[in-house]
């Protein structure tokens, strides 16, 4: 599948599919490198973060159409690398600038447009990297970083709180557990066996998930929980109720529950993911890069990502 590693400057590889489907369907294409117009600036990419939402979205031809998507269609969405075009009337980037963002399904390429002030869903968006977080660790921000700020603001932790995190070790995980920490809270996170060491040393307690995990928890705080946030599915906030959890103090952000305000990434508070990247580069906040791979092996990155047992995160390098 993969072609030549070499780029001449007027041509890119990039991810694409032509049918939607599973990491099967990923080819590495070379084609022509796009252009920065006016107000858009030109990334050579050299890394980019895998996250759920890159093979869900292209997983079937109508969820893929929900998300805007055609073929043939690129694949991942985070990614960092430094500027190497500027486009009219661009003020805020200059050519060799480090950033990092998200372009949705597009990111996995080696040059990626973005708008110099868009959104992931819409132009795209760059963000400064600050001195001292490489790229591949830029490359893991966006999404991860943005929705953790989210959750944590719908169910704001602080000193007193007892949080629960469900699914606490995962790519959105890793940033919300060490959050939650930095606001104060005590932290007990959900996994499995295998992820209790990693658990540990972000700063969460860790309790297995699964059948019992009221008692489990229960055992572990019996002054009982304060906040809850589910970066699964529903179990973790079915539990906290259990728990006696107030609604207003539980969030989901990987499935809807009545009566629970589901947090997303795209609302994050302004300014939380440069926050979170300064604090990444004053070695405040630590991302686990779980596995990284050369682009030619983009579909193992892709199967181990959707294994969905991952600590950290997972990275394809450019
Ligand atoms: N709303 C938004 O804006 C938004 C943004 C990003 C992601 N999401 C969604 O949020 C979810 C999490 O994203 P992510 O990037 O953190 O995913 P991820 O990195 O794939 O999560 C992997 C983690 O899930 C844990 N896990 C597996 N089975 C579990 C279970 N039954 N109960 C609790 N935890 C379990 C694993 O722990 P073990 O290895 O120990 O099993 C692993 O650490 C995904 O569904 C994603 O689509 C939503």
């Amino acid at each position: 599948m993969a072609e030549p590693s070499t780029t001449p400057a007027d041509t890119s590889r990039a991810v694409q599919l032509e049918s939607f489907g599973g990491p099967e369907n990923l080819r590495v294409r070379r084609t022509p490198a796009p252009q920065a117009g006016p107000g858009r600036i030109r990334v050579r990419v050299t890394a980019a973060g895998l996250n759920p939402m890159d093979w869900f979205m292209t997983s079937d031809a109508d969820t893929a159409a929900r998300f805007g998507l055609s073929l043939p269609c690129g694949f991942g969405t985070d990614f960092a690398g430094t500027v190497d075009q500027v486009g009219a009337g661009v003020r805020g980037f200059a050519v060799g600038d480090r950033v990092f963002g998200g372009a949705l399904s597009r990111s996995i390429a080696d040059h990626v447009v973005v708008d110099e002030a868009g959104t992931i869903a819409v132009g795209g968006e760059a963000h400064r990297t600050p001195d001292g977080v490489d790229d591949r660790t830029a490359a893991t921000l966006a999404i991860a970083g943005r929705t953790a700020a989210a959750a944590l603001a719908v169910v704001e932790p602080g000193p007193g709180d007892a949080v629960l995190i469900g699914g606490a070790g995962g790519g959105v995980g890793v940033f919300a557990v060490q959050l939650a920490r930095r606001a104060g809270a005590r932290v007990i996170g959900t996994g499995s066996a295998t992820s209790a060491d990693a658990l540990r040393a972000l700063g969460a307690e860790p309790v297995a998930y699964g059948d019992g995990l009221a008692d489990r928890v229960r055992a572990l705080a019996p002054d009982g929980i304060t906040a809850a946030v589910d970066l699964h599915g529903t179990d973790t906030a079915h539990v906290a109720r259990e728990l006696g959890v107030p609604d207003a103090r539980i969030t989901t952000i990987a499935a809807q529950l009545d009566g629970i305000t589901p947090a997303n990434g795209a609302a994050a508070p302004r300014g939380a993911l440069d926050e979170i990247a300064e604090l990444v580069a004053a070695e405040e906040l630590r991302v686990p890069i779980a596995a990284h791979f050369p682009v030619e092996q983009v579909r193992a990155a892709v199967e181990l990502q959707a294994g969905r047992h991952v600590h950290g995160k997972v990275v394809v390098d450019l």
